[in-house]
């Protein structure tokens, strides 16, 4: 049973990273930026206004979410449908942090989280047992016992370049603007509640800003067999 805990702004390519680390491990792979996603879809849909937090809270202990953990296939689904990509669209993305600062939501679904990592048939895709988690609190708060703990980091200047080839499939001088508030403002707001910036003790800086994907993952692999 093996726990790798990998946190990160948005745009460090945490969740590529991370699922490309599980496949190769034989691991099974949490988004738990899904789950914070899925709780604001799910609040939207029932009809609760994301300002009233008792609400909101009731909403998502209520949550009927199942999450995927196969790096090759990891799904979301709320109450039997598949939301992984209605969770992506941007209406969602511009209102998550709200969702996610309300410090109820954080604890249910920390819980929730720390129930998935906590059991033992997780993972086997290919012999070995465990999960990469990643998010913005794992390594601190959610699995600060994990066997190799992770922060990916990147310049802002990479950062807006990924999620604008992402966004709009170009990175070109105005998409890359276009891109920055939605980028730079979700990352103060999520900061309000986890400090996924500077590393905690023992966690180790992987900076991606000048790696590509497959040195990122190498950086990440090499981390968790130091760990060892
Ligand atoms: O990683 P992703 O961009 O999908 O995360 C969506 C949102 O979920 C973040 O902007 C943040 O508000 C929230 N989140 C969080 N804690 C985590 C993971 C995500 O608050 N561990």
């Amino acid at each position: 049973m093996v726990t790798i805990a990998v946190d990160g702004p948005s745009g460090s390519g945490k969740s590529s990273v991370s699922k490309a680390v599980a496949a190769r491990l034989g691991l099974a792979y949490l988004d738990t930026g899904a789950m914070y996603r899925a709780a604001t879809l799910w609040c939207v849909r029932s009809g609760v206004a994301l300002d009233d937090t008792a609400a909101v809270a009731a909403a998502v202990r209520a949550m009927p979410l199942e999450m995927g953990v196969d790096p090759a296939a990891p799904g979301v689904a709320l109450d039997g449908d598949d939301v992984a990509a209605a969770i992506r669209t941007t209406d969602v993305t511009a209102v998550v942090s709200q969702v996610a600062t309300n410090l109820d939501v954080r604890d249910e679904l920390r819980r929730r989280q720390r129930a998935i990592i906590a059991d033992e048939t997780v993972g086997g895709f290919s012999g070995g047992h465990g999960i990469v988690a990643e998010g913005r609190d794992i390594t601190t708060v959610v699995a600060p016992d994990a066997d190799a703990r992770v922060l990916l980091v990147a310049s802002e200047e990479a950062r807006l370049r990924r999620r604008s080839l992402e966004v709009h499939g170009v990175a070109d001088a105005t998409s890359v603007e276009a891109t920055r508030d939605q980028v730079l403002r979700r990352d103060r707001d999520d900061s309000t509640v986890s400090t996924f910036h500077v590393a905690a003790d023992g966690v180790v800086t992987v900076d991606s800003s000048d790696l590509d994907f497959e040195q990122t993952v190498e950086a990440v692999l090499t981390v968790v067999e130091r760990a060892a």
